[in-house]
């Protein structure tokens, strides 16, 4: 039986990201501090909807902070997108006796958070995402550590690939947004990367690859975002019936970049933005997304958050070609 108090639902959803267990973490021990309760919601909007809820106490999130995944699971909830899922999910808030909900995930998830506040939910919204795309943050909880997992696995790529002179094209995640592909191009020193916004032709890259030959290079690494106009695979063997100099291969690095134990960096993230999120509902601020600003946590409007489009870096995406003289 839950007590008479202020009482906050939490849930994580969307694709899981390394750092939603530090901020769930957070999120609870803020709330208990303070006086409040908190029930986790497991599968994320799926498990809001069937009311798949668990009391979580100061024990409950002992030993998750450097744990990858979610505790809480997640999922990708078809139901929930139509207004009738969103009214039975209310009801089921309603039941359990819950006064707020704090929704960490991406921008999907966003777009969910901003559905129950216009009905009157008070809800806050955290952004966990390893794709980087959700607009009002500089980053999402997640992006750090996918992109230290990219930097480990290219910078291994590069090893055999210097051995045995070849070109190797990594796939990396990321779905409509190029940011994790031009940062990984930035910090995995690549020829060239393939990403959604700026599509490019086989052509270009043909060359990219047959220009490091010629410049002596003993290997070459091309970062293609998943989201890109080329498809990793048929580009591999594309590349590899032409004459270029070096042997081709192609890796994949899927769902690896999404796993893991989450970085000094995103532990910290995850923390001061479940933190801020209780504050938020304290001070009586809902409709929000925490989002970074410079060094601060600041509260974005979520109308904010999904009517606009986060854009690529044009400055970073450049970067890639300079560097890889
Ligand atoms: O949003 C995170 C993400 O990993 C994307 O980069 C990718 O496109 C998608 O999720 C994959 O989703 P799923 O695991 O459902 O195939």
């Amino acid at each position: 039986m839950v007590e008479n108090k202020f009482t906050i639902g939490v849930l994580t959803s969307g694709g899981d990201a390394p750092g939603m267990n530090a901020a769930i973490r957070a999120v609870v021990r803020t709330a208990l501090v303070n006086h409040m309760n908190v029930i986790g919601v497991m599968n994320g909007y799926e498990g809001l909807l069937n009311g798949e809820f668990k009391p979580l106490g100061a024990r409950d999130v002992g030993g998750i902070l450097q744990r990858g995944g979610t505790v809480l699971h997640t999922s990708r909830s078809k139901r929930f997108q139509e207004p009738a899922g969103q009214r039975d999910a209310i009801r089921k808030m309603n039941e359990a006796g819950m006064d707020a909900l704090i929704v960490i995930g991406g921008e999907g998830s966003m777009n969910g958070a901003r559905a129950l506040s216009k009905q009157g939910v008070k809800v806050i919204g955290i952004p966990g995402s390893i794709d980087n795309d959700i607009w009002g943050t500089n980053i999402a909880i997640g992006t750090d550590t996918a992109m230290n997992t990219i930097m480990d696995a290219v910078d291994k790529l590069r090893d055999t690939a210097s051995s045995h002179q070849c070109a190797f094209l990594v796939e990396t995640m990321g779905r409509n947004s190029g940011y994790l592909a031009v940062m990984a191009g930035v910090i995995c020193g690549a020829e060239m990367v393939l990403i959604p916004e700026y599509p490019v032709d086989l052509k270009e890259v043909a060359e990219a690859i047959e220009d490091a030959y010629r410049r002596g290079k003993t290997h070459a690494i091309i970062i293609n975002a998943e989201g890109s106009n080329l498809a990793t695979t048929e580009l591999a063997q594309a590349i590899d019936a032409m004459d270029i100099g070096f042997n081709t291969r192609m890796t994949i690095l899927g769902h690896i970049q999404r796993g893991g134990s989450p970085t000094a960096y995103d532990r910290l993230l995850a923390s001061r933005m479940g933190v801020k999120a209780v504050e938020a509902l304290i001070d009586g601020i809902h409709g929000v997304m925490t989002g970074l600003k410079g060094k601060g946590i600041e509260f974005i409007p979520l109308q904010d958050v999904i009517s606009n489009k986060r854009k690529v870096n044009v400055e970073y995406y450049h970067m890639v070609k300079v560097l890889a003289r």
